[in-house]
């Protein structure tokens, strides 16, 4: 049977990236040009600086991409990109670019959704991982339980009727004048800090699978207020521990109930949040208790990469799922 090697391009929000993968799981390159020091400055993503920075990087990007791979562009087989959801400027930097490489070289193009594609990283890191499982997704704009029945078939359990995560981590830090991306800062800071020292509210809801972290957001910010007008010195360790094992909580609970109704005895992180050690750990000792076995990416391909656009694209390919050339940016993509 023939080799398929995939270009994957992901160019959603601040990363510009590019990746070769062979058959779906092996990754011959995996290229990640960050913008997040040149946003860091403004605290947060600035989309006309996002979608210039990505103008500047693509093509270097996706020549090392395939350098680093040691493949030709007329040996790949197709070409994936991400349409959705992202930055408008900054997605059609990412889709221009291949369409223009998959028409030249007469190849298909195949529009990746993000957030399906941060699932799939743990096909790379599970050589053995087959669906059914049950995929627990948490990025900077996205919370959601998903039932993954096939390579292409989905099925949402429930979502954020609010805030996601990555967005509650991002907040706070913001506030406790933490760089951007606030996740990462959080963690670190919580690594000093009692986890018990504050009970922050866990919103557990009607819906045993929809999520809410607004309130749990206002009440760190109204804690951290208060303590201020106070006067009163606020250990800023302490409330990143205890807002970490609140969210961290609230996803661990969901997750189980998750298993527990679905029978699945496997269960994936995908997303920036789950490059977090404290949900990975309790996730995995709840999965465990639960009979199920947690599966995680490695760290650099929690956040943003090419390799899991590459992947995703791989099973659409097999599947002949390709996508037409007036595929458009999709700035707000559904799971
Ligand atoms: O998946 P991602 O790179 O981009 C999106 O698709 O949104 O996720 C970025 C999010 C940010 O909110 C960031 O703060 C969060 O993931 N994040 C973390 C950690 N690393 C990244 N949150 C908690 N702990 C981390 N170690
Ligand atoms: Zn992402």
């Amino acid at each position: 049977q023939k080799d398929i090697y995939i270009l994957g391009i992901e160019s959603s929000c601040d990363e510009t990236a590019a990746s070769v993968v062979k058959n779906g799981r092996d990754v011959l390159s995996n290229i990640i040009s960050s913008q997040i020091s040149i946003h860091r400055k403004y605290g947060g993503v600035v989309p006309e600086i996002a979608s210039r920075k990505h103008i500047e990087h693509i093509m270097p990007v996706i020549d090392a991409a395939l350098e680093d791979a040691k493949v030709t562009l007329n040996r790949i087989d197709g070409v994936a990109v991400t349409y959705g959801p992202g930055l408008v400027g900054a997605l059609l930097v990412g889709l221009s670019a291949a369409k223009a490489l998959a028409w030249a070289t007469g190849k298909p193009l195949l529009g990746v959704n993000h957030l399906e594609g941060h699932v799939f990283a743990n096909f790379i890191n599970d050589k053995n991982l087959e669906p059914p499982f049950l995929a627990l997704v948490v990025s900077g704009g996205h919370t959601a339980l998903l039932k993954v029945t096939g390579y292409n078939s989905f099925e949402m359990l429930g979502q954020t009727r609010d805030d996601a995560a990555g967005e509650a981590f991002d907040k706070i830090a913001r506030v406790m004048g933490l760089p951007y991306p606030g996740g990462p800062e959080i963690e670190k800071l919580a690594l000093e800090g009692n986890p018990k020292a504050i009970d922050f509210p866990r919103a557990m809801l009607d819906d045993p699978f929809q999520f809410s972290f607004s309130g749990m957001k206002s009440s760190v910010i109204n804690y951290l207020h208060n303590e201020e007008q106070a006067r009163r010195p606020v250990n800023r360790a302490d409330v990143a521990a205890s807002f970490q094992e609140a969210v961290t909580d609230v996803l661990v609970q969901k997750s189980v109930l998750a298993v527990k109704a679905t029978g699945l005895k496997e269960i994936v992180l995908a997303g920036g949040v789950s490059a977090n050690k404290t949900l990975q750990n309790k996730l995995a000792a709840a999965a465990k208790k639960a009979g199920a076995r947690l599966v995680h990416p490695t760290k650099i391909l929690c956040t943003d990469n090419a390799v899991m656009i590459a992947c995703r694209g791989y099973y659409m390919y097999q599947a002949g799922v390709i996508s037409p050339w007036d595929l458009n940016a999709v700035p707000a993509l559904k799971l």
